[in-house]
């Protein structure tokens, strides 16, 4: 859009329109509402546990019962979707990352408890090898080298085992190529017709995703960097032409990640493509702002708010963000 020409000053005064609440309300261009949250959440094992993470302050980790009611309180805010990060016993880590298809894996189980308990709310689960892999990848590594088409082949059998437990979103955050298509094709063929794909399709290798690698426990185990899988964050043209590659293997919805660094690839996915888009305010970002917050240096519930608010302006439909329940409850008031 052009931008119009406004009358010269006196007659076009900005601050008319911002003299008061109700003004400012009558102008607003965006809108944040609960329904734009897809909450992570990390899952651990055991019962009645609820673990805090260090470097992400008020996040915790929660044992599927616990989990169970998190979901059921997501519901009740209006939060439309929780998003499940299984934190893994160390000793379910191999090379043959078996675990990611396990049936009773800790992501499979929280997802049946959570569709049991509250089966209004949808679930979103990761596809990834990363929780499962002994060098905290996400695909298989072969001579220190990260293998597309045997990765793809493993990510398949854990969608698959995600899709039977009863995963209503599948998102897929470890940058093969070539997933996208194999997934749809395998979720049709196995009577999966309506599980959607969300695909991390704009995915960068970033140092914001710190904290979150000490969530799921691969920190320690991470050996080497993501750059050949993930993409590079001085590139724009090339996260378009990925998004246009996923939706044509038959994405249902993409995301951009990290957030806040990269709002510039979120309009213009937006405005290119039209399609259901999704920024996912990372670990990093959200310990930016909540750590600031905990040493009195920002307002965190405005700092938070405001973050939140930009992702819309920007043409998200919706954020995957630590934040959901806090900002629901204010946006509930
Ligand atoms: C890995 C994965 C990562 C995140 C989500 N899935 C980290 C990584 O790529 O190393 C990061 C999320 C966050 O930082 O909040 N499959």
């Amino acid at each position: 859009m052009k931008t119009p020409l406004a009358a010269p000053f006196p007659a076009s005064r900005f601050r008319r329109l911002r003299q008061t609440p109700a003004l400012r309300d009558l102008v607003r261009e965006t809108t944040l509402s609960t329904g734009d949250f897809i909450w992570p959440v990390f899952v651990r094992d055991g019962t009645g546990v609820e673990e805090p993470i260090a470097s992400m302050p008020g996040v915790i980790r929660r044992s599927v019962d616990k989990i169970v009611e998190a979901a059921r309180e997501a519901h009740a805010l209006g939060i439309p979707a929780v998003c499940l990060f299984p934190y893994t016993d160390p000793a379910l880590k191999t090379e043959d990352c078996a675990e990611a298809w396990n049936p009773e894996n800790l992501s499979n189980r929280a997802t049946r408890a959570i569709k049991d308990a509250v089966p209004d709310i949808a679930v979103m689960t990761d596809v990834a090898l990363d929780p499962y892999n002994i060098n905290g990848h996400d695909g298989f590594v072969e001579d220190g080298y990260v293998v597309n088409d045997r990765t793809v082949e493993a990510l398949v059998k854990q969608a698959l085992s995600q899709a039977r437990a009863g995963s209503d979103i599948i998102g897929p955050s470890d940058m093969m190529d070539g997933r996208i298509g194999a997934l749809r094709q395998a979720l049709e063929g196995a009577g999966h017709q309506n599980v959607t794909l969300l695909s991390y399709a704009a995915k960068y290798a970033s140092a914001f995703y710190g904290p979150f690698r000490d969530a799921v426990g691969a920190s320690g185990a991470l050996k080497g960097d993501k750059k050949t899988y993930q993409m590079d964050p001085a590139n724009s043209d090339e996260a378009m032409r990925l998004i246009a590659r996923d939706l044509s293997e038959g994405a249902d919805m993409v995301m951009v990640k990290p957030g806040m660094p990269y709002l510039d690839i979120c309009r213009r996915a937006k405005d290119t493509f039209g399609v259901p888009t999704y920024a996912y305010q990372v670990s990093g970002e959200y310990a930016m702002i909540a750590g600031a917050a905990e040493r009195g240096w920002i307002d965190g519930e405005k700092a938070m708010l405001e973050s939140l608010t930009a992702f819309r302006r920007a043409g998200c439909d919706g954020i995957l963000t630590y934040f959901a329940p806090a900002a629901a409850r204010i946006l509930n008031g």
